[in-house]
């Protein structure tokens, strides 16, 4: 199937009509969606929780991809898990226990990934990519939407391409992907484009946007 994955981040939607917006961007070719839990403590902001994700799974068939930038994580992955994530993301900033949240993860039934902020290495992984399916590269400081994409990440997907080697574990890019910005972390190695403001422009309540035409020029 089709490379890279294209993953929505709905917190660029229009927060009064999520069904309609996630079965629109479903039906305009969205291969994941991305939904963005922040709890005001992890990052500055605060989103929605598990009720949303049981919410949108009523709504889209696909992948839902919970990146959760949320800390402490643990006591928050049943609720996920059951509210149907299909991958839930940590962030490896979260706590001192990574690799005991992502077993957690996995135990839970969900795909496991592993979130690194910018100033965070790309070794970070190097211990648990046995417990990974994923590894999302922030190329902005989490917390919000619309931002610029950080070019000093290009090298650290390319690093982490390089010590993933032909494991299955997806590189995913999250933060400021544009059609101007996806080619360099594609040619990096990624295979997974999160987008929220660059997919949702243009969209309003009741009159979502022409997705189609914005998730195919990324
Ligand atoms: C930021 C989120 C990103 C963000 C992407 O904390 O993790 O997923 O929504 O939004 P854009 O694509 O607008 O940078
Ligand atoms: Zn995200």
């Amino acid at each position: 199937d089709r490379l890279p994955k294209i993953a929505p981040s709905i917190l660029s939607a229009e927060f009064a009509d999520f069904g309609r917006e996630c079965e629109a961007i479903e039906a305009e070719g969205a291969d994941w969606v991305h939904v963005d839990v922040m709890d005001g403590h992890f990052v500055p902001n605060i989103t929605f929780g598990p009720p949303l994700v049981r919410a949108i799974r009523r709504h889209i068939r696909t992948v839902m991809d919970v990146h959760l930038m949320i800390a402490p994580v643990d006591p928050y992955i049943g609720a996920f898990a059951d509210a149907g994530a299909d991958v839930i993301t940590a962030h490896a900033e979260a706590g001192p226990h990574l690799d005991r949240t992502l077993q957690a993860i996995r135990a839970a039934g969900c795909k496991a990934g592993v979130a690194l902020n910018p100033a965070t290495p790309a070794e970070a992984i190097a211990h648990v990519m046995d417990r990974i399916d994923l590894v999302c590269v922030m190329t902005v400081n989490p917390g919000f939407g619309g931002q610029s994409f950080i070019p000093a990440m290009v090298p650290k997907v390319a690093r982490l391409r390089e010590m993933i080697g032909d494991r299955p574990i997806h590189i995913e890019i999250d933060g400021g992907v544009t059609p101007e910005t996806a080619p360099l972390v594609v040619a990096a190695g990624a295979d997974v484009l999160v987008a929220g403001s660059a997919v949702f422009k243009g969209g309003s309540v009741g009159r979502p946007g022409p997705y189609g035409a914005n998730i195919r020029a990324i």
